[in-house]
């Protein structure tokens, strides 16, 4: 049973005003605060929340993630952040996501906690590159995509369409050599083209090189000045790491919270997107991340998947491979095939173990 504290106490502990705790209450920046008659009550175990007056936690303009990313978790966040588990920014400390894409949910949990440690991974190198030059060369990085977005706005029709190829074949003979020395120019490739190429897609043929056409966007946002310098900031004490997901065994623990979005199982032939690397994620790696996930009973986990009832209700796959954890059905807005047509209302997965 939780043991609480008066906000007057609280104050006097955090060296506060007594007015200040009541508004980190309504605020819902303290985890398990509740009302009591007229006054707040605040868990013992309680930390005093950040300064959410301060740069770093930005209420009105939250950093967001500074890519777009096939089955980027933004439209479902207010889902999944209903269901963080309950000690957050207390009694769990820790956050991994081992398979971050653009980090819909990583940026909402930097926004939000204060976590003694935080761990990214991803397959995808040049997304790992990109998060890493973010966070460590911001200013070379802005330079090189402000001068990208002069040249690409002030380009129209064919002559725009030969610059981005170009930008698309530099990256891709920068990316079959990769070293410390071109990781700022392979980064701000990977965000120019990110934000002019067709739906933010990064797909990359069999050897590898980057092969998505130009996007139709009139005027779009290259550099994001003011949310790459909130997201850097957020990123400063971030362990950044490139590979398998299994790379975060080691900082599971009960003070952790780990959430793992994979690449959703595809509801039917239509709907499939693959290669965000040049590895697709079968059944077999479906199965084998489930296995996984089951191995961690330390740390609270949190998965979300295609949910194959929409389609087929006999299709119990994620049912049997999850068998012992919460299965949740949650309603999401998603684009139901690889075209972005049929956007619709559908059912989706989130498997936790709490
Ligand atoms: C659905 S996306 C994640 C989207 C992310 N939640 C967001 O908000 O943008 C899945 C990610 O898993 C990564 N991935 C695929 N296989 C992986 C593996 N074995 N280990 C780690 N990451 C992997 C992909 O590169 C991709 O970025």
């Amino acid at each position: 049973m939780l043991a609480y504290m008066t906000a007057k106490d609280a104050a006097e502990k955090w060296n506060i005003s007594r007015r200040r705790v009541n508004t980190l209450c309504q605020e819902n920046r303290i985890p398990n605060a509740a009302m009591l008659g007229n006054m707040w009550i605040i868990p013992i175990e309680a930390v005093k929340p950040v300064d959410g007056r301060t740069n770093r936690y930005d209420k009105k303009n939250p950093a967001k993630p500074f890519i777009k990313w096939a089955g980027g978790k933004g439209q479902l966040l207010p889902t999944i952040r209903k269901m963080y588990p309950q000690k957050m920014g207390t009694e769990i400390r820790k956050y991994c996501e081992p398979m971050v894409g653009a980090g819909a949910v990583l940026f909402d949990v930097l926004n939000t906690y204060e976590m003694d440690e935080v761990i990214i991974c991803d397959t995808n190198a040049e997304l790992i590159n990109t998060f890493t030059v973010v966070k460590d060369n911001l200013s070379k990085l802005i330079q090189l995509l402000s001068e990208y977005e002069k040249t690409h706005l002030k380009l129209e029709c064919d002559s725009r369409k030969e610059f981005y190829y170009n930008q698309r074949d530099l990256f891709n003979s920068q990316i079959q050599k990769p070293t410390k020395q071109n990781s700022i120019l392979r980064a701000a490739l990977f965000i120019y083209l990110n934000k002019t190429c067709f739906n933010g897609l990064y797909r990359v043929n069999r050897k590898g090189l980057f092969n998505v056409p130009m996007g139709s966007y009139k005027r779009p946002t290259i550099c994001d000045t003011e949310n790459l310098k909130k997201t850097s900031e957020l990123l400063r004490n971030v362990t950044i790491l490139n590979g398998d997901y299994q790379c975060i065994k080691d900082y599971a623990d009960e003070k952790s919270f780990i959430y793992f979005d994979p690449p959703y199982r595809p509801l039917n032939k239509t709907s499939e997107f693959t290669s965000y690397t040049t590895d697709d994620f079968n059944d077999e790696d479906q199965i084998r991340l489930a296995t996984f996930i089951k191995s961690l009973t330390k740390a609270k986990v949190m998965a979300s998947n295609s949910d194959p009832h929409n389609v087929d209700e006999n299709d119990n796959f994620f049912d049997d491979i999850y068998k012992g954890l919460n299965i949740n059905r949650v309603s999401a807005i998603r684009a139901i095939n690889s075209k972005g047509k049929g956007r619709g209302k559908i059912s989706e997965l989130l498997i936790t173990n709490y």
